[in-house]
């Protein structure tokens, strides 16, 4: 059936259920890639990594190339990472510094705003071509705007303001920021990133899904629980252990200790999963000791109390970002095609703290969100084995509706499940798609 309208795709979500074309169907990629990353607000990167004029990272918007920049004049720029004569991706490079962009292929130069100030054999082109036509360039992202040195891009000229799109999420990159003891993070570190053949959806269903680590990482579970506390002198160990003997915590600590708390616009949070004690054993551990010093010098020990209480996990901002404050831990996902993903894993370093934080930062991501990890492994055959069953016919509905008579108004605006099991924040971001996807 092609989807002629609204009201067809208004079939496709119904309580507690979504049918199977929503991952598999190439013609709904197709229109989500118009309608949700042609228009909603997408992480594009981190005010750390273009820190001074003329340095830029390449990055995307969907499945547009996207350059970002900072100009001389310290103004931020996106701008599409496309020539203007005949196409060619001009900047090749993940990052650097440049005063100016030149393609590759007829010399075509642009500056770091995307205005093309240089062609060679200009006289050669008609009368009516005219370079400083603002369509003859690298076109800018109409608008762009930052969140305590988050950078979000939309192609749409018009529509909420970016801290309206976050609302109540707003809180979640605050608690990333104030544990940093000087209030400031940078992206440090290389970039983890891996693939899955699945549909982009499905990295985000799975970042709050308290029902699956019992089942799925059940091998590093037991490889962990047999483990003593102490394995390996670093502390690299003993974050890999802690974290995997974590994901096989009995589902009555899920349903009585987790909550789950989901905002409009198809964002969430996972909340209480871990407080400080459990996970990096904050008051037998040293350089925690050191951190919570520096931070009660920096920020007096109330402000200090008031950081350190907040204990969320993953918090999703929909479409396609997902971090944890916790180990600094920050994840992207591309949409590529409609059963393929990409997913780039960034660590954030936090000023003032001790630098072996960071490199528990660094250990957590191989355990967690590294290529090699023996966590994430588990979760990419998962993805893949979604990406079969959904394009192999049979059942015409998947089924999202644990929790669903259970879900109850939270007090900033938003809905929260029972318990973290409830899958309230699959439904929350149906809401969001279906309203993105059907809208003028
Ligand atoms: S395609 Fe870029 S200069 Fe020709
Ligand atoms: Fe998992």
């Amino acid at each position: 059936m092609p989807l002629d309208n609204a009201a067809d795709i208004s079939t496709l979500v119904q309580p507690g259920r979504v049918h199977r074309r929503v991952y598999g169907d190439p013609e709904i990629f197709e229109l989500e890639m118009e309608q949700i990353f042609g228009r909603v607000w997408i992480y594009v990167g981190h005010e750390s990594q273009i820190r001074n004029p003329g340095d830029f990272v390449t990055t995307r918007l969907g499945r547009r190339p996207m350059v970002l920049t900072r100009h001389t004049d310290g103004e931020i720029h996106v701008i599409h990472n496309q020539c203007a004569h005949r196409g060619a991706m001009v900047v090749a490079e993940d990052a650097g510094n440049a005063d100016e962009f030149v393609c590759c292929y007829h010399g075509w130069t642009y500056d770091t705003t995307g205005k093309l100030i240089r062609v060679p054999l200009q006289h050669g082109y008609p009368s009516h071509f005219d370079p400083d036509d603002p369509d003859t360039a690298m076109v800018r992202a109409p608008r762009v705007d930052s969140y305590r040195g988050f950078i979000f891009a939309s192609l749409a000229k018009d529509g909420p303001s970016l801290t309206d799109f976050l609302g109540y999420m707003t809180t979640s990159f605050d608690d990333m920021v104030d544990r940093a003891p000087d209030g400031e993070i940078e992206i440090a570190g290389g970039v983890f990133k891996h693939a899955f053949d699945g549909n982009w959806k499905l990295y985000l269903e799975n970042l709050c899904d308290a029902a699956h680590p019992l089942f799925v990482h059940q091998s590093s579970i037991e490889a962990a629980s047999e483990q003593d506390d102490g394995a390996h002198s670093d502390g690299a160990g003993e974050i890999a252990v802690r974290q995997m003997r974590q994901n096989g915590a009995p589902y009555k600590m899920w349903q009585e200790q987790i909550g789950i708390w989901t905002y409009p616009n198809g964002h969430s949070f996972l909340g209480d999963y871990h407080d400080d004690e459990k996970l990096v054993a904050a008051k037998r551990n040293k350089v925690f000791t050191e951190y919570i010093a520096a931070m009660e010098t920096k920020k007096g020990k109330e402000e200090t109390k008031r950081v350190l209480e907040v204990t969320r996990w993953n918090s999703n901002i929909y479409p396609n970002i997902s971090f944890m404050s916790q180990f600094r831990q920050f994840r992207v996902v591309h949409p590529v095609s409609v059963n393929r993903t990409e997913v780039f894993n960034y660590m954030f370093r936090m000023k003032g703290a001790p630098e072996k934080m960071f490199e528990d930062t660094v250990a957590f991501s191989n355990v967690t969100n590294g290529t090699g990890s023996l966590v994430l492994t588990d979760d990419l055959e998962t993805y893949g084995r979604i990406g079969v069953g959904v394009n192999s016919g049979g059942a015409e509905w998947i089924e999202i509706g644990r929790g669903y008579e259970t879900d109850s108004p939270d007090s900033h605006g938003g809905v929260q499940g029972k318990d973290s099991t409830s899958e309230v924040y699959i439904r929350n971001m149906y809401d969001a798609w279906l309203g993105y996807m059907t809208a003028a």
